[in-house]
């Protein structure tokens, strides 16, 4: 239960929220500490490797048989979305969605506590992607205070929610990827520790960014590049969060710039769906932030491209179909699967099964 009111609650920070949260409510990277990563990274591989083989999908499967999930994804959504709701499959867990407000009871004028409180009544896990910002918040306050718990290993829960991103600030099981994506590619040059990480684009606006450079929190000596043209350089807030986390970081005016030093290149698209004036027509990336073909020459021998995707032209098609190991972004979309059986294995206590 929560003592504090609705109000209350949401007025506090990200950081006044984080002792509330537990293993109940995912929404912050800052939640995450370096050893909950390591244990994620080493359980989303062994969850890959047990499923190759049938006894190991057919023992995976009946893990969560008896539990319910619902994927609230009323904003658009591919990989997020397919992919929680394969990780769920992959855990036998049965598997419902509701993806458009119109065709829910909210149309009808129901408020979206009042939906969320209808929706804890028929699952055990919400996963939502909503366009407020506070929505996940709002959830998993009205979870607290449900009298309806999830019995976990001998312990009482409340049913979990999972921010499958919301509003312009985080997207917290991304970043979870993204850190698994580079603890691999890093995997035989000493992991993430002491890397350069480039990130390119719409950084403003674009919530994986965001909470990719809370996580480096955990990380020893990494050093962020912020390449994006000023109107979509990184917030303050993010920056005030570094400078108190002793993370050093740069500001630099072209992918180009910082293309030879980087270990790492995390490219965004302009992320015009929050612009005041939304059209049909897609603004076109900035051409000093665009991935070139010609950059693969550029990169270390080491690097990795990656991008949460869906991208645009921020990067050239023929780097897709380069056959260089050093593009990565597949490859990261497919971890964001096994990174998200791991997330849920370990909220409903599976885990140690899993791991012996
Ligand atoms: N990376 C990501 O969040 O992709 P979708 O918007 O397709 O879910």
């Amino acid at each position: 239960m929560i003592e504090l009111s609705l109000d209350d609650f949401l007025a506090l920070s990200e950081s006044e929220k984080l002792p509330f949260l537990k293993d109940y409510g995912i929404f912050y990277a800052q939640q995450f500490s370096r050893q909950d990563l390591d244990d994620y990274n080493i359980l989303a591989d062994r969850c890959r490797t047990l499923f190759k083989s049938r006894d190991g999908a057919q023992f995976m499967s009946g893990l969560l048989s008896n539990r319910f999930a619902l994927n609230f994804f009323v904003q658009p959504s591919s990989r997020t979305f397919l992919s929680f709701s394969a990780a769920q499959a992959i855990l036998g867990m049965k598997r419902m969605s509701l993806r458009d407000i119109k065709i829910s009871s909210m149309s009808k004028g129901e408020s979206l506590a009042d939906s969320i409180r209808t929706f804890l009544s028929y699952v055990d896990l919400v996963v939502m992607r909503h366009h407020g910002e506070d929505a996940a918040v709002l959830a998993f306050w009205i979870a607290m205070k449900s009298h309806r718990r999830l019995e976990v290993n001998g312990t009482n829960r409340p049913i979990p929610i999972i921010s499958g991103g919301s509003g312009t600030k985080q997207h917290p099981t991304q970043s979870l990827l993204d850190i698994y994506t580079l603890s691999k590619s890093f995997e035989e040059i000493g992991g993430i520790d002491g890397k350069k990480i480039m990130l390119v684009g719409d950084l403003k606006r674009g919530r994986t960014v965001r909470s990719l450079s809370y996580l480096m929190k955990n990380y020893r000596d990494v050093t962020l590049l912020f390449a994006a043209p000023p109107q979509y350089q990184m917030e303050e807030d993010i920056l005030v969060f570094l400078d108190e986390n002793n993370i050093s970081y740069h500001m630099l005016n072209s992918i180009e710039e910082g293309i030879g030093d980087a270990d790492a290149i995390y490219m965004t698209r302009i992320q015009d769906e929050w612009d005041d004036q939304v059209t049909d027509r897609h603004p076109e990336a900035h051409k000093d932030f665009i991935f070139r073909r010609a950059y693969l020459n550029k990169m270390k021998s080491t690097a990795c491209l990656l991008h949460p995707l869906p991208k645009r032209d921020e990067i050239e098609v023929e780097v897709d179909y380069a056959d260089d190991p050093r593009v990565v972004y597949w490859r990261q979309e497919r971890n964001g699967m096994w990174m998200r059986v791991a997330l849920i294995a370990k909220l409903f206590g599976c885990d140690q099964k899993i791991l012996t």
